[in-house]
């Protein structure tokens, strides 16, 4: 079962609306999924579950153990002031210390309003997923100008949505 991470807790984000469509890309392929949003943490786990409370949050650790049983990820990963959202380091800092991500796989998709398609935010992940001993696949869609890009909550772009089929298939064999 392949991991999708919506990388952001903000409500109604389009970083949902590419997990949904990235869902939907794996299930024609005939690999199924589960989506993981950051939005349905408790909210108060920067206080209740990290550092020396790590562990003591049961809503945390539920939602830590569906990350922790996947073997393949995919993290949906907008761009918030340069970089990838500070909740999605806050998660990953919950996680637990250093086994959570090692020898597994993972695909990262940036999107963002302005033209960087969330390419150093992309970088900064990846960074961090290596140093966690977790394999990143090379072909990372930037998907710029988002909201130009969609219609009826839907990704029309012809190119982004063959390099997110093209990726999939990638981390199918990955
Ligand atoms: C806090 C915040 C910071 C943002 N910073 C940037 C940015 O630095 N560059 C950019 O192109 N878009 C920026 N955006 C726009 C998001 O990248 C854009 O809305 C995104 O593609 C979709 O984000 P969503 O999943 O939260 O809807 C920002 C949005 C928010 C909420």
């Amino acid at each position: 079962m392949i991991k999708i991470i919506v990388g952001t807790n903000r409500p109604n984000s389009i970083s949902k609306l590419i997990a949904s469509r990235y869902q939907e890309i794996l299930r024609e392929k005939g690999a199924e999924s589960e989506i993981l949003e950051l939005e349905r943490l408790p909210a108060d786990f920067i206080k209740t579950a990290l550092y020396e409370n790590n562990g003591r949050n049961e809503e945390y650790n539920a939602f830590h153990s569906r990350v922790k049983e996947g073997k393949k990820f995919v993290f949906i990963v907008p761009e918030y002031n340069g970089s990838f959202p500070g909740i999605l380091k806050s998660f990953i800092d919950g996680m637990t210390y250093p086994n959570t991500f090692r020898n597994k796989k993972c695909a990262l998709v940036g999107i963002s309003s302005g033209i960087g398609g969330g390419g150093i935010a992309l970088s900064h992940l990846t960074d961090i997923f290596h140093y966690l001993g977790m394999h990143v696949l090379a072909l990372k869609p930037k998907l710029a100008k988002i909201e130009q890009n969609m219609s009826d909550n839907l990704l029309t772009n012809r190119l982004y949505l063959d390099l997110l089929h093209t990726q999939a298939d990638m981390l199918l064999e990955f």
